[in-house]
Parts: structure tokens; C-alpha cells; sequence
């Protein structure tokens, strides 16, 4: 197995591959404002967002997926057919059924999402941020939970108490960027999947397979660019060095890469835009020259 992604499951049962995401909760400005214009970009197409919104910037993108389920889901949403929810929004489905107990009934939600402001979003966060919030959190991201719904390497690189960590994700989140106009916050707290616009100017070329695996026969220097999502995230260091090995080999001179993860930054990251992405959910979203990227 090179990666637990290749199962197209959540869990580490057989059965068939799913579609596991309906939407991305990706900030695609990160990428937006790091890449050249008319880029030919190298993307990880899960639900398609981020292939859609780099091609409305005109840029051209390969976008692939190892899960076959969900790359045809991305190809339809790129035509214009309507999001579904994936596993992973029937997941969070189920733990929003209780936000009613934590106090978070949908109008308080709404009003919250409403705000502009992020001083009066902090404010109203504190109120949200209750000691309920807390103990939810706390058991929702326990190692118990989250071994019900996750096979092991998806869990094993995540930081220990993670509920807390995810709250002050939360709270970096709201006093940062406007709820109003921020389409992540109301995914994440309503479980509201927005369309995505159809994709402009620039094409959109899918393939089905493993990223280190079709950079490798890639002609080399042939991207400009590169969004990881986060693939590292179960993967073992030999992956992530072929990965990246890939990757450079396949990279233009001043070519840029974007990689996510869930885990938190094991020291200081200066190329971290974490902060930046209105997703909210991440503790790395490094933006640094591809010929950078290293082991
Ligand atoms: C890494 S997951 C994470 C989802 C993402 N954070 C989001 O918000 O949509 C995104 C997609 O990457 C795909 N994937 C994972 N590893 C891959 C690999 N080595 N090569 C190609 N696609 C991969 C998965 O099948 C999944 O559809």
C-alpha cells in the first residue's frame, strides 16, 4: 500500500471506495494569490473546488485523484452538476445534531455567520465557546470517536488533545477573517454546501491515479505549480519522499507548492499561511518554492 488514501474509505474496512468529500475545505485564495498567472498547475482534485477556482483564474490544471469514486464526482461537479455530501459531511452531520446541546441552535449559528466584524466575531465566539463546546469537543475529538469513523494512519500523525487544538483553529479563524463573506465557516457550522461557479478561462485535465506516481512520468520542469492538498496526511517518510522528489523533478524554475496538514507545525514554519486559510481546519498550509520541498 503506498498511501491509506488508495482504499477510498475513511475506515480500514473492505468494501468499496466512496465519494468522501463533497466540498473542499481548502482556502483556494492561498493558492490564488501564489501562483504565477497562467500557470500550468499540478492539483489534488478531491471534490473539484480547487481545480474549478484555479481555472476561473485562467490558470491550466492537471488535476488527479487516487479514488476513482471521487475523481468522477469532481469531473461532475465540474460540469456544473450540483455538490453532494460525501462521508465526510455526513460525519460532521452527525456530531452538528448535537450542537442544539452545546447551545448552538441554527439562528444563533446564522446570526454568528452574518457578522462582518472580527472584533464583534470574537466577542460572540466567546459566548459560543462554552464549557459544553469544550467537553464536546473534547469527546468528539478523542482518540475513541475518532477511531469509529477513521483507520489508524489517518489518526496516528494528528496533535494529542485535538478538540482544543480545533477550537483555537476556530478562534484564530474568526478573528481574522469576515464570517459574512467566508463560504468555509458556513459549510463547516451549517453543513451549506455552495456551488462553485463553472470554471472560466482555463482547462482542467482529469486524471485518475497517484500523484508521485504520474509526476514521475511527467516530463520534467512541465508545472508551474502545485497543490498537494494533504496527501502526506497517513502516509508513511518514504512516500513523502518520493513525493517530493516528484515533485521537484516535474517543477519549472520559481515553481511553487502548497501542502496542507492536519497535524500542528513541529516548530517555527515561517512559510506557514495556515493563519490565512478562511477553512479554518489546518495546522500547516505551507506555501514554498517546489525546489524546496524536502524530506
Ligand atoms: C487528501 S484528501 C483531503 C481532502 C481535502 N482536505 C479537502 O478539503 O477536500 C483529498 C483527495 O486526495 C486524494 N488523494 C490522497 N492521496 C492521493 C495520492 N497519493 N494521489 C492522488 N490523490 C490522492 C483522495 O482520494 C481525496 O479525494
Amino acid at each position: 500500500m503506498i498511501t491509506p488514501w488508495q482504499h477510498g474509505r475513511f475506515d480500514a474496512r473492505t468494501g468499496p471506495s466512496k465519494v468522501l468529500f463533497g466540498r473542499m475545505y481548502e482556502d483556494v485564495a492561498i493558492e490564488r494569490a501564489a501562483f504565477r498567472p497562467r500557470s500550468r498547475v499540478f492539483c489534488i482534485a478531491s471534490a473539484g473546488c480547487t481545480a474549478i477556482g484555479l481555472a476561473a483564474d485562467r490558470h491550466d490544471v492537471v488535476a488527479i485523484d487516487i479514488n476513482r469514486d471521487q475523481l468522477a464526482y469532481a469531473a461532475d461537479r465540474i460540469a456544473g452538476r450540483p455538490a453532494i455530501r460525501g462521508t465526510a459531511e455526513r460525519v460532521m452531520g452527525v456530531a452538528r445534531a448535537f450542537a442544539p446541546l452545546v447551545g448552538w441552535t441554527r439562528r444563533r449559528l446564522r446570526a454568528f455567520l452574518e457578522l462582518d466584524d472580527p472584533a464583534a466575531q470574537v466577542e460572540m465566539w466567546r459566548a459560543l465557546d462554552t464549557w459544553r463546546l469544550r467537553a464536546a469537543f473534547g469527546a468528539l475529538f478523542s482518540v475513541t470517536a475518532l477511531r469509529a469513523v477513521y483507520a489508524s494512519p489517518f489518526l496516528a500523525f494528528l496533535p494529542s488533545r485535538l478538540g482544543a487544538v480545533m477550537r483555537a483553529r476556530l478562534a484564530r479563524c474568526f478573528a481574522r477573517h469576515a464570517n459574512r463573506t467566508n463560504p468555509y465557516a458556513r459549510a463547516l457550522l451549517l453543513g451549506e454546501l455552495a456551488d462553485d461557479p463553472p470554471p472560466g478561462a482555463g482547462s482542467i485535465e482529469l486524471v485518475h491515479g497517484d500523484a508521485a506516481e504520474y509526476l514521475e512520468s511527467a516530463p520534467a520542469a512541465s508545472f508551474d505549480a502545485f497543490t498537494l492538498s494533504n496527501i502526506l496526511d497517513g502516509t508513511g517518510p518514504a512516500y513523502r519522499a518520493r513525493l517530493f522528489a516528484a515533485v521537484r523533478r516535474a517543477a519549472a524554475p520559481g515553481a511553487t507548492a502548497v501542502l496542507r496538514s492536519f497535524a500542528e507545525p513541529a516548530g517555527d514554519l515561517p512559510t506557514n499561511h495556515a493563519v490565512d486559510d478562511r477553512a479554518m481546519l489546518w495546522g500547516i498550509v505551507d506555501v514554498r518554492p517546489a525546489a524546496e520541498l524536502s524530506a
